[in-house]
């Protein structure tokens, strides 16, 4: 813009002195200069602009809780890369054609403040493939399933992770509990061990003391990003959101020798099982600590519950167990139901607050998002049929 001003008023003084005349051929690098120049300018602040479109929209969207149709803004899921569309708003305005209806977010400010909470998953393969395998459900999808419009699912599963490469991974999976800030955490869990447990002299042995320890650090690390998010949002007089921390399932030797083709199996149902018991020993150490601290301690800690999975799944029973597995080490369809069911026993026993609210007017769980749909107001009927446009289908109220 200044160059621009420069070489409009240098041109001017140019003419005026008789350095140059109209009719002679004028310095038109200047002309070129100043050309692009303007160019530029505009360039700059079109990608401004459409930044705060984009900015402002997803502002919206989080202020909305959920994306609402109105009669001048475009309708878009949150994470749309909205910094390509942003300038065609800019241009097009509406363009919204069809019939429409306007949400009134005034009625529905309360259930909008309400953001939908999150169940957080970190763990090995047996998480990792919980969202179900070959069309068969997994306890991770059954959970979904179950807090359906409730709570979203979080999967942060690594297959063939032992607690070394979780404490690794961590930096990224604290994420998952971050972008859960402006929510809750309903509750988490944590599943490691049936690695650690391979026989020393494979890869991915971690030593029995280590792993206890191992956990000890990655329940802190959870417990730290959850305690910082109840203070972030007040929430310490909350009900609490408990860490349900699994025991690695029972082996079946047998069938994992066949898996692999080895005579001799690299994991020992008996091994593993004492990796279970360090996961009692792990939380017990944890409790015993916060109990001697407790008096410096006012705020409360997210409890810790162990779900016992070597029992769940019968691990003294080959008979029994070896049902639940596909390949000796991973859960089949029913020993994935299994885990979901010690899961939602466990909730619904130790923390009923937490489970699925199936009765209306029950006082306690964790309810449907937003009204039902007869009792959303839909105050207005719009009709965007005001041009020809070959644009997006109205949004349909129905179900
Ligand atoms: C075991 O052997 C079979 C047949 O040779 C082969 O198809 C399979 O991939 C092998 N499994 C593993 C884990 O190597
Ligand atoms: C082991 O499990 C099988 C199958 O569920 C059952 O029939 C059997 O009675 C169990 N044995 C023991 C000792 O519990
Ligand atoms: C929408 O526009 C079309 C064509 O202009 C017209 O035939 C139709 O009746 C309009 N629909 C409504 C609901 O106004």
């Amino acid at each position: 813009m200044v160059l621009m001003v420069y070489y409009g008023w240098k041109m001017a003084d140019d003419l005026d002195n008789g350095r140059i005349t109209l009719s002679k051929r004028i310095d038109r690098s200047k002309y070129r200069l100043t050309f692009v120049f303007a160019v530029l300018f505009l360039l700059v602040n079109f990608h401004i602009a459409s930044q705060s479109v984009s900015i402002m929209n997803q502002l919206s969207t989080a202020a909305n809780g959920f994306v609402a149709l109105t009669d001048d803004v475009e309708a878009r899921e949150p994470d749309d890369d909205t910094t390509m569309d942003a300038p065609m708003l800019l241009l097009l305005g509406k363009r919204r054609m069809g019939k429409g209806v306007v949400w009134d977010n005034n009625n529905d400010k309360n259930d909008n403040n309400k953001k939908r909470p999150s169940i957080v998953l970190f763990g090995d393969s047996l998480t990792q493939r919980a969202f179900g395998e070959n069309g068969h459900a997994g306890w991770a999808s059954l959970l979904a399933a179950t807090y359906s419009r409730r709570a979203d699912v979080t999967n942060r599963g690594f297959g063939g992770y032992n607690t070394r490469h979780a404490l690794h991974v961590w930096p990224t999976v604290e994420q998952a509990y971050e972008e859960s800030n402006h929510n809750t955490v309903l509750f988490s869990t944590l599943f490691f061990g049936a690695n650690d447990a391979v026989l020393p002299g494979n890869p991915q042995h971690v030593p029995l003391k280590e792993y206890r320890e191992n956990l000890i650090q990655l329940i802190h690390k959870i417990r730290g990003k959850l305690h910082q998010q109840d203070s972030s949002n007040n929430q310490q007089d909350q009900p609490s959101k408990p860490i349900l921390v699994l025991t690695p399932p029972p082996v079946d030797e047998e069938a994992w020798s066949a898996f692999r083709n080895h005579t001799e199996s690299n994991r020992i149902n008996a091994v593993t099982r004492s990796y279970g018991k360090m996961v009692r020993e792990a939380v017990h150490q944890i409790l015993l600590q916060q109990e001697q601290q407790q008096l410096q301690q006012s705020s409360s800690c997210p409890p810790l519950a162990v779900l016992d999975t070597w029992e769940l799944l019968q691990g003294h029973n080959q008979t029994a167990y070896s049902q639940y597995l596909s390949d000796g080490l991973h859960l089949n369809e029913l020993g994935n139901r299994k885990i979901y069911q010690g899961v939602m026993e466990l909730i619904e026993r130790d923390y009923p607050h937490l489970a699925p609210k199936t009765v209306k007017d029950a006082d306690e769980g964790v309810p449907l998002e937003g009204l039902p749909w007869q009792d959303v107001p839909i105050t207005t009927i719009v009709d965007y049929n005001s041009s020809n446009s070959n644009n997006d289908q109205p949004q349909e109220s129905t179900s």
